[in-house]
């Protein structure tokens, strides 16, 4: 059977997982899976049916309704596609974040995904990215990274974010906030928390550009893979 190569990417909201996945994907030609639309999409659909998130009973219930599928077009943006529907942008907002974060705490759910996670790494080479990817999704992955870098960093990133898109409201004291009350949750959730793996490469961007990350990331993988 051919093995297919993995990448696992973990770390923080705002660590610049996605931009640096993407570029390191497209260098390699490998798919990018970015895991935490996926949980975005669940979430959207159990919020859309008006329940909490922390209401383990009735998203136990409701679950199995999902039907999550990663499409590819020609624009190389992973598109998610929630029962048919192309729900990409919707699951960006903030609030979707928080929900996410939330309901990703529950075991049902953690459980539901692992098989659409590690179906793309069966049958693909891939570059992947979450909060437990290089911990629990893929333990044998070729390649992990731990990427990191301060909250003030991230938060001032992830603001430059929302203003690019035209989001003048939210100011840095919230983004900082709410990017800290997401760490905590991701790292000490019982289940699956964000950590570093004990064969994963740490690194902090906090004083790199994108470029310098995204060439620190090509160093890793080619020495890992021995190119
Ligand atoms: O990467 P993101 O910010 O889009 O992820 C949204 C939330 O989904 C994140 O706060 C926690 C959850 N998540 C997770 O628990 N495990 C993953 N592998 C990816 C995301």
């Amino acid at each position: 059977m051919k093995h297919f190569i993995s990448i696992a990417i973990d770390g923080p909201a705002g660590a610049g997982k996605s931009t640096m996945a993407r570029a390191v994907a497209k260098e390699l030609g490998y798919v990018y899976v970015d895991t935490g639309a996926i949980y975005r999409t669940v979430g959207y659909y159990i919020q859309l049916c008006g329940i909490g998130p922390r209401d383990v009973d009735s998203v136990t219930r409701l679950i199995d309704e999902v039907n999550v599928e990663l499409r590819y077009p020609e624009d190389g943006v992973q598109h998610m596609i929630l029962n048919g529907q192309d729900v990409t942008d919707e699951i960006r907002s903030p609030e979707m974040s928080d929900y996410a974060s939330k309901l990703s705490t529950l075991e049902v759910v953690r459980d539901f995904l692992l098989d659409v996670q590690r179906d793309m790494a069966r049958t693909h080479n891939v570059v992947m990215d979450g909060r437990d990817i290089g911990t629990v999704v893929l333990p044998d992955a070729d390649v992990k990274i731990y990427l990191t870098a301060s909250a003030e960093v991230r938060a001032r990133r992830r603001l430059a974010e929302f203003q690019a898109k035209g989001d003048k409201k939210m100011s840095y004291e919230t983004v900082l906030r709410d990017i800290r009350q997401r760490d905590d949750r991701d790292m000490n959730r019982k289940i699956a928390p964000l950590r570093c793996a004990k064969d994963a490469v740490r690194l902090d961007t906090s004083e790199l550009t994108i470029a310098q990350s995204v060439d620190a990331i090509k160093e890793i993988v080619e020495k890992r893979l021995g190119r």
